[in-house]
């Protein structure tokens, strides 16, 4: 086992969550809900991959939410950050190796579908790969060949669907784009991420995905949409506006995975 593994079972002591949950830009107010909460900087677990994007907390956070067991990764490392696709790797091997089986993604993303809006939320039904990065490239085994008909597993999304339902929150389905980033897209791709059938587009999670299935972790995931793509609007686009619109669709996320998780994890 890695060492980052060894820390985290460490820290998790008599604890055995099977569920993960990954904090994307300006979302880490979910963790306000975690009880029993435990805080471990990044840079206080060996091996861990640690982002430098403002916005990110940067700790793990173990306790329990809606009751369930949980490790939250508050902040990620993105593709754009080093020019590695598999940069969070260890971090996914590691949390398969303390016997997390589900894994939750969340984002901000940028709408490209006018019926979904700021501040909204969007369960990730499947995705788009645009950056053309593949995260297993250079995997030697014949594992590299991942399925990817199912990556977004169908029971975990039908327990998110539900749950907003009981909760009263609105919870769009749709397609996430990957775009590297980190400058936004422009209107002409906009245009085309439409055409092309996305819904949302953003800079992180489809590599996640990927490394996830890869190591038969089941996947389920949400953006939190903080702006219209380029050129819908005609506002700029910014990494302030994402901060500080994601924590509006943040709170709904909370509300919908807090009365998901225990489907989610039976
Ligand atoms: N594009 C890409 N990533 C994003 C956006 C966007 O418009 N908004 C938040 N993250």
């Amino acid at each position: 086992m890695s060492a980052l593994a060894d820390a985290l079972r460490s820290h998790l002591g008599a604890r055995v969550p099977r569920v993960a949950l990954v904090l994307g830009s300006g979302l880490g107010a979910l963790v306000e809900a975690v009880e029993d909460a435990r805080h471990i900087p990044y840079a206080a677990l060996p091996g861990m991959p640690v982002s430098a994007v403002s916005g990110h907390a940067g700790e793990v956070v173990i306790g329990r939410l809606g009751g369930v067991e949980i490790v939250i990764l508050s902040g990620r490392i993105h593709y754009y950050e080093a020019g590695d696709p598999a940069a969070m790797r260890p971090a996914l091997e590691a949390l398969k190796a303390i016997g997390i089986e589900i894994l939750v993604l969340t984002n901000a993303a940028g709408s490209v579908n006018p019926a979904i809006g700021p501040g909204e939320v969007m369960l990730i039904e499947d995705h788009i790969a645009f950056s053309g990065r593949n995260p297993l490239i250079g995997e030697a085994t014949d594992a590299r060949f991942v399925g990817m008909t199912t990556a977004y597993d169908a029971a975990l999304r039908t327990a998110m669907l539900r749950a907003a339902v009981k909760v009263e929150e609105g919870l769009h389905r749709g397609v996430y784009m990957w775009f590297s980033g980190p400058s936004f897209e422009t209107p002409a791709e906009i245009r085309m991420a439409r055409v092309l059938g996305a819904d949302a587009v953003g800079m992180s999670t489809v590599p996640e995905t990927i490394l996830a299935r890869f190591l038969q972790l089941r996947v389920v995931a949400a953006s939190v949409i903080t702006n219209m793509g380029a050129g819908i609007t005609g506002n700029e686009l910014s990494h302030t506006e994402t901060k500080e619109v994601a924590p509006t669709g943040g709170a709904r996320l909370a509300r919908i995975l807090r009365e998901a998780l225990p489907d989610i994890a039976a």
